[in-house]
Order: C-alpha cells, then sequence, then structure tokens
C-alpha cells in the first residue's frame, strides 16, 4: 500500500496561458513542430526511426554549412552540447583559449576547466566583439591547442565575426570551437569555409523546437585529436566514439548507446524542413530585416541599443538599455499581464542594463516586432507615469 496520498495538484488538467516568447529563447514552437512533437513514438533502434536521425543528420549539415561526416544531434539541451564539445575535445593540461565576452565564454571556461583544461581567457566587455588581430595576438601569447569563440552571443547581443578566425588558428595549429546556439539559421555562417573544427547549437532558438535535442559537428581534424586520447572522455552519455556510432557517422552497424528523445527528433527533423524548404540565405535575410526594423523602432522610441556598430549586432537577440530611472522587470512585468508577450531581462555582465528580446525562427516577423514596440513603449510609458505620481 502506497504511504502517501497522490498529490492534488495531478488531479487537475494542467493548464498554462498562450505567451508569445520575445526573449533569447526558447522561441514559440511553430505549428508544424508542435505537430510533428505529436506523433506516435517509434523505438529508437527502428528503421523508420533511424531514417529520421539520417534526415535530421542532413539538415544539420546544411544549417552548419558544412560535409563533416561526424554531424549528429546530442540528447539535450545546448548545455549538453557544450559539454560534449569540451569533454571530447579537451584533456586534462590542454591549453584552451577562451575569448569571453559574455555568459557562454564564462560558461564554456567553467566546463572546460572542470575537464581538467589549462584555461586561458581573453576578455572584452559584453557588447564588444574580437578581431582576428586580437585572438592571434593572444594565441601566440598562450599557445593553445583549442580556441572557443561565442558566434551570437546573446547576453551582451553580439554577432561575433568569424571569416579569418579559421586561418588563424590553422596557422598556429589549433582547433576553432564556435558556440552558435543563438546565431544558427539567424545570420551566415560557413562551417567548412570559415574552417570552424567543432560547431554546435541548440533548438529552441531559430529553428523553433523544444529544447532537448542539439545538433553538433566536429572537423576531420578535431576527430583526429578525438581519435589521439589518452583517456576515454568522463562523461559516457556525452562520449562522441559512442554517439558517432549511434548516429551511422563510423560505418559499423548501429549499437544501442541510450534512448534517444525520439519526439525531441521528430521536432528537430521538422524543424530543420521548415528551414530547409524557406531556405537558409532567406531564413538569413527575414531575420536581418526584422532586426532591422525593431532596431528602427527602438531608437525612434528614443532608446539605446546596447551594441553600437550595427554589423556587430546580432539579429536574433537585441539588448536595449533600461532608461534612467525605469526598473526593467517592472516594464517586463506589464507588457506580460496585459500582452502576454515575454521581454527579458539581461544576463551576467547586462543584468539589470538591459532588455533583451528575441525575434527568432517562427517568431521572426514583422507584425511581432510592431506588437512588441507597442507593448514595450506602453510599460515603459505606465512606469514613467507612475514615477511622475509618486513625486
Ligand atoms: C539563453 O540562451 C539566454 O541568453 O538567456
Amino acid at each position: 500500500m502506497a504511504t502517501s496520498t497522490a498529490p492534488k495538484s495531478l488531479l487537475r488538467p494542467m493548464t498554462f496561458p498562450r505567451k508569445l516568447l520575445l526573449g533569447p529563447g526558447p522561441s514559440n514552437m511553430s505549428p508544424r513542430v508542435a505537430a510533428a512533437c505529436a506523433l506516435p513514438l517509434l523505438g529508437h533502434m527502428h528503421p523508420e526511426f533511424v531514417q529520421i536521425m539520417d534526415e535530421v543528420k542532413e539538415g544539420i549539415q546544411y544549417i552548419f554549412q558544412t560535409n563533416n561526416s561526424l554531424t549528429l544531434a546530442i540528447s539535450g539541451t545546448g548545455h549538453a552540447a557544450m559539454e560534449a564539445a569540451c569533454c571530447n575535445l579537451l584533456e586534462p593540461g590542454d591549453v584552451i583559449l577562451v575569448a569571453w565576452n559574455g555568459t557562454w565564454g564564462e560558461r564554456f571556461s567553467d566546463m572546460a576547466a572542470r575537464n581538467g583544461a589549462d584555461v586561458r581567457i581573453v576578455k572584452k566587455p559584453a557588447g564588444s566583439v574580437f578581431s582576428p588581430q586580437e585572438i592571434e595576438k593572444a594565441v601566440t601569447e598562450h599557445g593553445p591547442r583549442v580556441v572557443y569563440l561565442t558566434h551570437g552571443e546573446s547576453s551582451g547581443g553580439t554577432l561575433q565575426p568569424l571569416d579569418g578566425m579559421g586561418v588563424v588558428c590553422r596557422r598556429h595549429g589549433c582547433l576553432l570551437v564556435v558556440d552558435a546556439v543563438a546565431s544558427i539559421g539567424g545570420a551566415p555562417l560557413y562551417m567548412d569555409k570559415w574552417g570552424i573544427d567543432v560547431l554546435y547549437t541548440g533548438a529552441q532558438k531559430v529553428l523553433s523546437c523544444p529544447p532537448g535535442a542539439s545538433p553538433i559537428s566536429f572537423s576531420a581534424a578535431a576527430e583526429s585529436k578525438m581519435a589521439a586520447r589518452r583517456k576515454k572522455p568522463v562523461s559516457f552519455y556525452l562520449d562522441m566514439g559512442w554517439l558517432a556510432n549511434y548516429w551511422g557517422c563510423d560505418g559499423q552497424p548501429r549499437r544501442y548507446h541510450h534512448t534517444a528523445p525520439i519526439s525531441n527528433l521528430y521536432a528537430l527533423r521538422e524543424g530543420l524542413a521548415i528551414l530547409a524548404e524557406e531556405g537558409l540565405e532567406d531564413c538569413w535575410r527575414r531575420h536581418r530585416r526584422c532586426a532591422e526594423l525593431l532596431h528602427a523602432g527602438l531608437e525612434d522610441m528614443g532608446l539605446t541599443l546596447f551594441v553600437d556598430r550595427p554589423e556587430h549586432r546580432l539579429p536574433t537577440v537585441t539588448p536595449v538599455r533600461v532608461p534612467t530611472g525605469i526598473d526593467w522587470k517592472e516594464v517586463s512585468q506589464y507588457v506580460m499581464k496585459h500582452y502576454k508577450v515575454e521581454l527579458s531581462g539581461g544576463l551576467g555582465e547586462t543584468a539589470n542594463e538591459v532588455w533583451r528580446i528575441g525575434l527568432m525562427g517562427h517568431n521572426a516577423t514583422p507584425d511581432n516586432v510592431r506588437l512588441l514596440l507597442r507593448a514595450l513603449k506602453e510599460g515603459i510609458d505606465h512606469c514613467r507615469s507612475k514615477v511622475h505620481s509618486s513625486l
């Protein structure tokens, strides 16, 4: 006999409001993705499911612009893909140079250190990006085996130019790891052409999928480093040797490793299909156009964008400074209450300094930009009128 009674909360139907998620992620699922999530489960080794995995792999190769055969989706969120990059590529004592201009560089440094790497940091304030010359100077100073850069830094809203970074890394015999969780599909990125060795992203941003299956890809050079490891990676779950086999990347018969998140992979297959139908370049253009519309609207309201240089602004996530005397949280709460729209605060260095507005995938439309601008203006006016009436 059970010793405690069933929780009453579970005996009521689950309810939740519909919200427009215009923060840094997750974005709303597109209806097609939601329908894919609801498809019946297949066994994780069934041939029909294996075919879906193969199609997901092709879709990832397309959005990453890579021919790498070691390309797959990690069963986990973007953080799991970050862990997978760290724990497979790095061995204790490896020197890694982390370009840190926000939360993601900070997180990667932490994970690299937990894997025993000798972490060296080149740091710039949130809102700024690194030049190839700055990276080359730091590489010359530290002599790393691996360099890490964030393509879309969602905490500071920067789009890191990557062209030329691969050349620097090749010249100095190191591998280049890039985090594109917030940027993939929303801004141009060419894994092979730009000489990126490890690239990963998440599903819950431009792909408009639920978080839980995260694309990752490794170059032949990254594979060679992993093949020469002295010891296995500490994580069994994220071991790329096992995962390469499970995803059919090693030419061997597939062996059971773990039970894939079946519904997340249906969703990812659908999110990738939607992107493929639109075309990668048109998707990049749509995100750029929506971001420009948003930026112009924010400036027309007298607000200041956190990132000064337009070419360094991340199209998918825009931080905008909170005006003096305004409580960012109160405005966000107003916008949620009256419009059911998520407007996020800053993260890390930008906490309490900015609001962050995400326009990603299914949500990146001019109508959503106009709605957000209206809601934000009303929220700020509301807070200002409260401040004035209390004086
Ligand atoms: C998450 O990706 C965030 O930027 O808050």
